[in-house]
């Protein structure tokens, strides 16, 4: 284990687990790594959410974020992503605590009897601009997938996949949640406005995070 550190690979990869909104959620090689920072998504996501809500954790990676939810409200959970070694690795974190874990990209994962149902969609898309990709940690660009870190020409393409469909999933009162850098936040705050979503930013200075949140009203 020492050796494969010295080499560079993440601790979390080494030992086989991230310490994530207090939890321990199961980590394979591979599989992006669950950030400090994204805990702020969930504190927002719990803040919207009720007992028996509909989530879904898309682009789940090892699925942690869902996980972190259903730990404090009782929720119906979904989540997925396009990656075969993240998908395995969710289904051991995300299946023992009664939710259910689809492979493939973004929504066509999902069973289409979700569709107009879902109360929080949960969704941290690869938001780094393919420039800036090599600029990243080693310990990211050489260890993370590319596809969980490049998030196109300016870091949102991906995040305007899910926001041009987000209205269709979601149920009235329904809120999408992203995480963005904060430069990035405002024109994804644009993105869903114009998909037809009411759109708030927040963030958090002690985690250095940024959210926005889309919520469909009516
Ligand atoms: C930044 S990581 C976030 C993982 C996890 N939500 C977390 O915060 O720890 C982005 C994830 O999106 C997945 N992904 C990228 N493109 C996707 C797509 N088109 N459909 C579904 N998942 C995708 C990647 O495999 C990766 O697991």
């Amino acid at each position: 284990m020492v050796e494969q550190r010295v080499a560079g690979l993440p601790i979390e990869h080494v030992v086989g687990f991230a310490e994530f909104c207090g939890l321990r959620i199961s980590l394979d090689p591979g599989v992006f790594v669950p950030r400090r920072r994204t805990e702020y998504l969930v504190a927002e996501a719990i803040a919207l959410s009720r007992p028996g809500a509909v989530v879904v954790d898309l682009c789940c990676g090892s699925g942690a974020l869902g996980v972190a939810v259903a730990a404090k409200q009782s929720i119906e959970l979904y989540s997925a992503d396009i990656e075969p070694t993240a998908v395995s690795c969710a289904r051991r974190n995300v299946e023992p605590i009664g939710g259910q874990v689809f492979e493939g990209d973004l929504y066509s994962a999902l069973p289409g009897s979700l569709r107009g149902r879902i109360d929080i969609l949960l969704s941290n898309v690869p938001y780094v601009p393919t420039d800036e990709v090599r600029l990243l940690p080693a310990e990211a660009r050489l260890h993370e997938p590319l596809v969980t870190l490049d998030g196109g020409g300016d870091g949102l393409e991906v995040l305007r996949r899910v926001s041009v469909e987000a209205r269709s999933w979601l149920a009235v009162d329904g809120s999408v949640l992203v995480e963005t850098s904060e430069e990035q936040a405002p024109i994804a705050a644009a993105v869903f406005e114009q998909d037809g979503l009411a759109a708030r930013i927040t963030t958090s200075d002690e985690l250095y995070a940024t959210v926005v949140i889309g919520t469909k009203l009516r």
